[in-house]
């Protein structure tokens, strides 16, 4: 296994949309397997390809509290969603940044999972969260786009001032 380098924001690869995945083959697995390190290592408790410059729809999420709790979630897609829930959110392309986001507090995947199996799962809370901001990332987006304009230009410039301080 291997840790992989995660893009910061504002960097534009972070906007490419990820393609789906037809084959599960060992360069997928070793994919997943690498950026599950990766996300531990961080740590995280969610990556998506596209942070790691992979543009594929696959995501790892844990938000076990013992790290006990891996998914490996290909090309998935929200069937169903219910209800709101607004949470800080953080995402280690964006590094420490915190703010509120508006989600669904309940959201339906299907996703094939490594070997293959199409998986259907019920997800609420932090999991909810966690699954829709993965799956934003394969669409290009960042949690910040939800964010209000003058947020955004603030959250690049600290950002930017993080870069050169540790260039
Ligand atoms: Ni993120």
């Amino acid at each position: 296994m291997a840790l992989l380098p995660i893009l910061r924001f504002p960097d534009p690869r972070l906007r490419k949309a990820a393609a789906p995945i037809s084959n599960i083959d060992n360069g997928i697995r070793k994919l997943a397997a690498d950026m599950a390190e990766t996300m531990y290592e961080a740590p995280g408790i969610g990556l998506a390809a596209t942070q790691v410059d992979v543009h594929r729809q696959l995501i790892v999420i844990d938000v076990s509290e013992d790290k006990t709790g891996l998914l490996t979630l290909i090309n998935p897609e929200i069937l169903a969603q219910e209800g709101l829930q607004a949470g800080e959110e953080g995402c280690l392309s964006v590094p420490g940044i915190y703010d509120k986001v508006e989600r669904a507090e309940q959201v339906t995947v299907r996703y094939l999972d490594l070997d293959g199996n199409s998986q259907t799962l019920a997800a609420e809370g932090l999991l909810a969260v966690c699954i829709q901001h993965e799956i934003d990332h394969l669409r290009g987006k960042v949690f910040v786009d939800h964010l209000s304009q003058l947020k955004q230009t603030r959250i690049k410039s600290k950002l930017a001032k993080q870069a050169r301080i540790t260039a």
